[in-house]
């Protein structure tokens, strides 16, 4: 199984465990699906503090704030204050709200009782499930960290590979997208390779070439981070990218490159590219993206940028 129907199953699964409990609150007359969730928090004899409930069973504040007071009004439950906490609250059952919550769960635990003894190995089953939630959650504050890092994509492409790249990847890094563009088009017989006098084949022959920019546009002074794309050319990168290198100031700053090629590597693109930089200029081989590539790779690419 590949993560993709890995997860398709978890999220589905999830989903349907999540509408039985949901129709459950819905022949109880329950009204709102969360009271359920609330009782079935409280019913344990322990007091809960409002805030963790609401953490713990992904129920929006507001909503929780609604049913509690609700519930409060009908003397089920009582509020008490946490020392040293003025806006948060301890909730505990009242007698007759514990005849009420054991009224509408106790189905509901008879069911759950036929069923866990079917079970094998629920601690395990359940250790299994909090480490896929937590490294879920820890994944997703990282997601946070990615948009909250302004990331710069930078990048240059002839015939339009890597520009699909390069907004895939703004797309998934919700970053800046700049095109490096030449002062004059390539055509499409500069760009053949089985010609030795192609520009292409002109530029690329000569180390010292530099073909000019189309702009000196990129906000590049705005970021600390940028991914680099370009095309492999002559296992290197396109000269006009050392043009690109060469127009602004990146000390201080991270690259990392992407490219797409015919199949090759890298080859010697980093050598070739730290010569138009300072010492201070970090540059990191990302990813050759060529075929199809999944949002893991996107992702993993970027993590590079921030790791
Ligand atoms: C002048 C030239 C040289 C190339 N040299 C290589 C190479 O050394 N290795 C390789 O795998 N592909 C090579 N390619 C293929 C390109 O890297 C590949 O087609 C790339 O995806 C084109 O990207 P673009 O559409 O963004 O310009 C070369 C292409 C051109 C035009």
């Amino acid at each position: 199984m590949d993560e993709r129907s890995f997860f398709y199953n978890l999220g589905k699964l999830v989903y349907q465990l999540d509408g039985v409990y949901g129709a459950y609150g819905k022949n109880c007359n329950l009204g709102s699906p969360n009271l359920l969730w609330i009782l079935y928090a409280l019913n344990d004899g322990e007091r809960h503090s409002q805030k963790l409930i609401c953490a713990e069973w992904d129920i929006p504040r507001s909503t929780a704030n609604t049913i509690i007071k609700d519930l409060e009004s009908k003397h089920y439950i009582t509020l008490s204050q946490i020392k040293g906490e003025r806006r948060e609250l301890l909730v505990s059952l009242t007698e007759s709200g514990k005849k009420y919550a054991d009224g509408i769960l106790s189905d509901l635990y008879r069911r759950e009782k036929e069923i866990y003894s079917e079970i094998e190995a629920p601690e395990e089953f359940i250790d299994t499930l909090q480490n896929l939630a937590a490294k879920m959650q820890r994944i997703a504050a990282k997601g946070d960290k990615i948009m909250n890092k302004k990331i710069l994509v930078a990048y240059f492409s002839a015939s339009g590979t890597t520009a699909k790249v390069a907004r895939d990847l703004a797309s998934a890094a919700g970053a800046e997208l700049y095109e490096i563009k030449p002062a004059i088009p390539y055509t499409r017989a500069d760009l053949d390779w089985t010609d030795k006098r192609s520009r292409s084949s002109l530029e690329m022959s000569d180390k010292s070439s530099r073909p000019a920019l189309a702009d000196r546009n990129a906000p590049v002074s705005g970021y600390d981070t940028i991914l680099l794309g370009f095309p492999v050319w002559w296992y290197t990168a396109p000269t006009i990218v050392n043009s690109f290198l060469e127009s602004y100031d990146f000390s201080g700053k991270k690259i990392v490159l992407f490219a797409t090629s015919g199949g090759s590597g890298f080859g010697h693109t980093r050598e070739d590219l730290s010569k138009s930089v300072g010492n201070d200029t970090t540059i990191i081989e990302g990813k050759i993206m060529n075929g199809a590539y999944s949002a893991a790779e996107l992702e993993s690419l970027i993590g590079k940028l921030l790791g």
